[in-house]
Formats: C-alpha cells, sequence, structure tokens
C-alpha cells in the first residue's frame, strides 16, 4: 500500500474570510458542494467568530444549512469562544476547531486576548462541545507583530491544546514567510511533546516556500496538511500575508513524491475556477 497524505480543505473558511468584497452565501454554498464530491475527509466551511471582526463569516450557519452533506466528510468551523461553539453546534458542524497563537501579539490582534486568556476560553468549550475539537497554533515560525517565534513557545502551546483533548493540532505559518530551516527548528521542538501523527502542517504560501516546508514536515512523518483551492486567502489580522497554498499544488507535489491523496484533481481545478471568479 502506498504511503498516504490527507490534504484538509480550508480554502471555504481560510480563503474567503479574508475576501473584501462580501461573496453570496448561495457561491459559497455552490463552492462547498463542488468541493464535497473530490474526496476530501474533511473541509472547513464556517467560522462562528464576531461578524464584527470578520464580516465576511457572518452568513456561517446559513452555508452549514444550505450544503448537501456528503457522507464520510467532516465539516468543519471555527470556535473562538462558548458563544462561537453554541453557534456550532446549532448549524451542525461535525467538528470545530479552537485557535492559539505562539506569539503574544498576533493572539493579541486576532482575538483581542492573550495566549493564556485563549487558552482559557477554550476550557469550556472542550469540555461542552459533543464533537472532535481540532486546535491551530498560528504565527509557529514568524509573527507579523513579534518577528520570529521561539520553538519552545510553539511547542508549550501544542501541549497545552493535546492536554486539553484536541485530537489533532495544526501548525500555522500564518505570514508564509517560513523559511524550511525555521520549519525543521520548530517541529524538533513540537515533536518532543506529541507524535508526528497527530500534527497537520497550515502553511500560507506569502514567499513561494510552502511546498519547501511541506517537503521538511514529510521528513518529520506529517502527513496532513490544509491547504485552499486556488491559493485563496490569508488571516485579516495578519498584515501583508497571502493565502494558503494552493490545494491544486500540493496535491500534485504529494502524489509526485508517491503519496496517495484519494483525491479527484479535475473536481478540485474546477472548484479551483469557482474560487477565483467568486473574488470577482
Ligand atoms: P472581543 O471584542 O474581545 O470580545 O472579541 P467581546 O466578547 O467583547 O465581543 C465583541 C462582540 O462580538 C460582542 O458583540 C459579542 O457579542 C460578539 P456586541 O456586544 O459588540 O454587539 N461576539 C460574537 N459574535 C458571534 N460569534 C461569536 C462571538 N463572540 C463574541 N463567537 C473575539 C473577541 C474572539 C470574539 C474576536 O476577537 C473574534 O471574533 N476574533 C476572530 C478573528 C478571526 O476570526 N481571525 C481569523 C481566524 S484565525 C486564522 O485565520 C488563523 C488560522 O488560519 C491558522 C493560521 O493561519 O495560523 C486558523
Ligand atoms: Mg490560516
Amino acid at each position: 500500500m502506498r504511503n498516504t497524505v490527507e490534504i484538509f480543505e480550508v480554502g471555504p473558511r481560510d480563503g474567503l474570510q479574508n475576501e473584501k468584497a462580501q461573496i453570496a452565501t448561495s457561491d459559497k454554498i455552490a463552492l462547498v458542494d463542488t468541493l464535497s464530491s473530490a474526496g476530501f475527509k474533511r473541509i472547513e466551511v464556517a467560522s462562528f467568530v464576531s461578524p464584527k471582526w470578520v464580516p465576511q463569516m457572518a452568513d456561517s450557519a446559513d452555508v452549514l444549512a444550505g450544503i448537501n452533506r456528503a457522507d464520510r466528510v467532516s465539516y468543519a468551523a471555527l470556535t473562538p469562544n462558548m458563544r462561537g461553539l453554541e453557534g456550532a453546534i446549532l448549524a451542525k458542524a461535525d467538528e470545530v476547531a479552537v485557535f492559539a497563537s505562539a506569539s503574544e501579539g498576533f493572539s493579541k490582534a486576532n482575538v483581542n486576548a492573550t495566549i493564556e486568556e485563549s487558552i482559557t476560553r477554550f476550557v469550556p468549550i472542550m469540555e461542552a462541545a459533543p464533537m472532535p475539537v481540532r486546535g491551530y497554533v498560528s504565527c509557529v515560525a514568524d509573527c507579523p507583530f513579534d518577528g520570529p517565534t521561539d520553538p519552545a513557545d510553539v511547542a508549550r502551546v501544542v501541549e497545552k491544546l493535546f492536554a486539553m483533548g484536541c485530537y489533532e493540532v495544526s501548525l500555522g505559518d500564518t505570514i508564509g514567510q517560513a523559511e524550511p530551516e525555521q520549519i525543521d527548528a520548530m517541529l524538533n521542538a513540537v515533536l518532543e511533546v506529541c507524535d508526528a501523527r497527530k500534527l497537520a502542517g497550515h502553511f500560507h504560501d506569502t514567499s513561494g516556500r510552502a511546498l519547501q516546508n511541506i517537503d521538511v514536515a514529510l521528513l518529520h512523518g506529517v502527513r496532513v496538511f490544509d491547504a485552499a483551492v486556488g491559493g485563496l486567502g490569508g488571516c485579516p489580522y495578519a498584515p501583508g500575508a497571502a493565502g494558503n497554498v494552493a490545494t491544486e499544488a500540493v496535491l500534485a507535489h504529494v502524489e509526485d513524491a508517491g503519496y496517495a491523496t484519494g483525491l479527484d484533481a479535475k473536481i478540485i481545478a474546477r472548484a479551483g475556477q469557482m474560487a477565483q471568479a467568486m473574488r470577482g
């Protein structure tokens, strides 16, 4: 049997959240419905955050209500606090994600809280969530406010998220500037506190090194990578950050390297065209 890599499609959330012009809910639903037939196991489609902070995601409940749910696909949503979890439960998200930062500057900018305060908000979420909870750690290599991140700071947050009960932690190069050496050093620290099979790589592609960083993570045993169809997105609270690495690029790259993904490249290409058309 060939080795496998899972691509976690995050375009409908991480991709679209950064679009300035409001995208029609029906267009978001059509995009998710197309992606649902491509073979993904998990698609992040919603974000129950404050609509004042991220207006683009204000229709998350309508997106979850409107999509045709495919069997075997888990539809995921971000939840920064209990209010978010309540929204995700009502909208029947299959899994949720809490998100923390390894750097204080980004934590304050993104969720108006220190790292510790944000993690404290996750405690009731972990206790109440009836569904699996994933964890994110942002700024695992660099912070747009604080500069380079100490790998030990990443490991500390990862350890806390696992101790709380996250089933997987996704490591975000939020501003997409990481050098492969930084990812290597960060993973060396993180792998002191957890197994590579419980990690995911979440690399934005601002500097065009995301695929190199994926290669480094593969060498460390990581087999799940977040990606956004069409390379959409960025984070509205990370100045200068470009989109996630494109799903199409990761798919071609890992399949060339001999990994099976179970994904249909033609459907993903169609979804990529839809995503680009939505941006106008
Ligand atoms: P705050 O202003 O400190 O908190 O925001 P608050 O409790 O004072 O709430 C402010 C307002 O938002 C209130 O409304 C609340 O009711 C409302 P008002 O009284 O002013 O009318 N509110 C909510 N509304 C809907 N859903 C909620 C919710 N919570 C409060 N869940 C807060 C704190 C965390 C809410 C805010 O900072 C926020 O929503 N931040 C989210 C920012 C965000 O979504 N960033 C992008 C996602 S993270 C990312 O992209 C990185 C990632 O991709 C990984 C990587 O790349 O590194 C995951
Ligand atoms: Mg991101």
